[in-house]
């Protein structure tokens, strides 16, 4: 049998929707219009075409967004200084450098020079240890929208085996410690596979839920799948077959209980939860909570 295919694109509407609504809210209260700054360095296409969506989706739902291009030759210590102008800028509340960024620049410098409450991304040490401790200022989109993806299609997640294959700052290792989390969404029981882990197809079939953030088009292939499990793809792979993800979609989802597809699974709703951020990041700025 076929598994149910999970739609990203659609939930993320509807979250995009509710934010819209909250921006609304929050500045007919007198809160001022949540802006977030993108900063792109060079010109990767991929890259491009996400800090455009970002900003369309931004104005749809009622915020300001500024974005900084800055060629690929620009220094670490430019980019400080533009960092730290947006960092001074009380009109400005969220800052997204979008990554990667070109090798003469020192990225951990420059996430580390983010103010930490204008860190929509999460990147900051600051916030990753809160999030390590359970205490969350921000959560990261990319797992911030697997996890509403998992709480608003019901899919049990406390006691489940979920296995992550890759550890990346970005998706892997976050998403594998808030799932581990006490806290709604979460109490899994999580195993974390990378480039070195033993009998990998014998360790992710053991997963109920299995995410799969490594960046290798098709990767998974439908042996290394519980039947009935719930497959997360998190891989946006450009190949000669045109955009695809981490996971063999055909072979898998004859396996799988539920599957996200590439495109219209997690992307969009990364994108939904930057919005998000973005609005919680203008809220704490004007003093709330
Ligand atoms: N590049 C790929 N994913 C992301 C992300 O979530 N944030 C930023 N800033 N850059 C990225």
């Amino acid at each position: 049998m076929s598994a149910t295919v999970l739609d990203g694109k659609s939930l993320a509407q509807e979250i995009r929707a509710e934010i819209a609504d909250q921006v609304a809210e929050f500045t007919r209260k007198g809160g001022a219009v949540p802006c977030l700054a993108a900063v792109l360095v060079g010109e990767d296409p991929g890259s491009q075409v996400y800090v455009r969506n970002k900003e369309k989706a931004c104005k749809k739902a009622g915020m300001r967004s500024l974005l900084h291009l800055l060629p690929t030759e620009t220094t670490t210590g430019e980019l400080l200084d533009l960092v730290a102008r947006l960092n001074a800028d009380r009109s400005v509340h969220g800052i997204l450098v979008q990554l990667p960024l070109p090798r003469q620049i020192d990225e951990t410098r420059v996430l580390d020079a983010v103010d930490p409450l204008k860190d929509v991304d999460a990147f900051h040490p600051e916030n990753v240890g809160r999030i390590v401790q359970g205490r969350p200022r921000y959560l990261p989109c990319t797992p911030h929208g697997i996890r509403e993806l998992l709480l608003r299609n019901r899919i049990p997640v406390a006691g489940q085996n979920v296995t992550v294959i890759g550890r990346s700052d970005i998706v892997g290792k976050p998403m594998a410690i808030m799932l581990m989390q006490r806290s709604e969404g979460a109490n899994a029981t999580v195993t974390v596979c990378h480039s070195r882990t033993k009998d990998l197809p014998a360790v992710t079939r053991q997963a109920d839920i299995l995410v799969v953030a490594i960046g290798k088009p098709k990767f998974v292939t439908a042996g290394m799948v519980k039947p009935g499990a719930v497959v997360i793809d998190v891989g946006i792979n450009r190949t000669n077959q045109g955009l695809v993800g981490d996971v063999d979609f055909e072979s898998v989802k004859e396996v799988a209980g539920q599957i996200t597809p590439v495109p219209g699974g997690v992307g969009p709703l990364t994108i939904a939860m930057l919005l998000h951020n973005t609005l919680a990041a203008a809220r704490l700025q004007a003093g709330g909570a």
